[in-house]
């Protein structure tokens, strides 16, 4: 309006972003849980990288701890939703605790692969970042010394592999597209016989958040991810951003925001990783409007319609 003091922000929200279908799952995993169990219900890590999300379940009654050994023998637990090595699951049971998986289904499909291969003969290159527990989760699905971690293109270069090697490869499902295309590349032209998994093991929601993100970055001077930094996911979202040739930020929430931050900003895009909830975005919206007259455009680039079905332990 005429005397509104605060100048105009156009505000491009990216859509997919936030929720994918596994964290719906997961989350939804742990509040059944309480629900059916009763609190305290244990959770081994983060059940996704966000610490709204994480608050808000222990508000409700869930305890988060690292490893099998803080649980205590009577109560549930829930494995997060980037899966666990196979001593996990074998722990819990030689202790014989109730525990109910939340890895994402789409996980599970690349520790099924992971088994395949090795039946096969196969050593596993294993595309991923170290440390990030999907990985460590992927890895401990095979004996040690039967996969080997690839992180960059460089890695590819110092493989002592031959070209008589039975390989084939696997990745993390939350990789960048591009990066991953680029070190898969790689391993061909070294390894002309490397077998490629059925189906690429990115996932969609990874896919879809980082073309979301490209299509929106060229056309902004500034693009806020709205992510936790231990998210694999959302940090890809940031590189693609900027890879766009536009500044980019990850946060985790608008109180991070800083006024400086938009000095010179017409447009501004906003996206969210898959473990952000909506209520954060919207959070983002509200403070960006304390300083400016916000105009939203929601630019989308494909629907999502993947559901994921509950464990039967406790839908029955
Ligand atoms: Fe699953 Fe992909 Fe989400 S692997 S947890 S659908 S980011």
């Amino acid at each position: 309006s005429g005397n509104d003091p605060r100048p105009p922000l156009q505000l491009l929200i990216a859509a997919p972003r936030g929720f994918c279908a596994g964290v719906d799952r997961a989350i939804e995993i742990v509040e059944r849980a309480l629900q059916k169990y009763g609190a305290p219900v244990y959770v081994r890590h983060e059940i996704v990288h966000n610490r709204y999300v994480v608050d808000s379940l222990k508000a409700k009654g869930a305890i988060f701890v690292e490893e099998l050994d803080e649980v205590p023998n009577d109560a549930p637990v829930v494995f997060s939703a980037h899966g666990v090595p196979k001593s996990v699951p074998a722990e819990a049971e030689r202790r014989k605790l109730l525990y109910v998986d939340a890895t994402c289904p789409l996980v599970s499909k690349v520790h099924r692969q992971a088994e395949r291969q090795i039946e096969k003969g196969q050593h596993i290159l294993f595309i991923g970042h170290e440390g990030h527990p999907e990985v460590i989760g992927t890895m401990g699905q095979v004996p040690d010394g039967q996969i080997t971690l690839v992180e960059t293109v460089e890695d590819v270069a110092t493989l002592p592999f031959t070209q008589e090697d039975d390989l084939s490869f696997l990745t993390q499902t939350t990789l960048s597209v591009d990066d991953t295309r680029e070190i898969v590349e790689a391993l061909q032209a070294k390894y002309p016989q490397i077998v490629a998994p059925k189906a690429e093991d990115i996932c969609y929601a990874t896919s879809n958040r980082q073309a979301a993100v490209k299509e929106i970055a060229s056309g902004c001077d500034l693009v806020l991810v709205i992510g936790a930094p231990n998210s694999s996911n959302s940090l890809r979202l940031v590189e693609v951003a900027q890879r766009m040739g536009t500044d980019a930020r990850l946060i985790q929430r608008a109180s991070e925001i800083e006024p400086k931050w938009l000095e010179g900003v017409g447009t501004l895009g906003l996206t969210a990783g898959a473990s952000a909830p909506e209520k954060l975005v919207r959070e983002v919206v509200d403070r960006l409007s304390d300083w400016r007259v916000v105009t939203e455009e929601v630019i989308t680039t494909t629907e999502e319609k993947m559901v994921f079905k509950l464990p039967r332990q406790l839908t029955e």
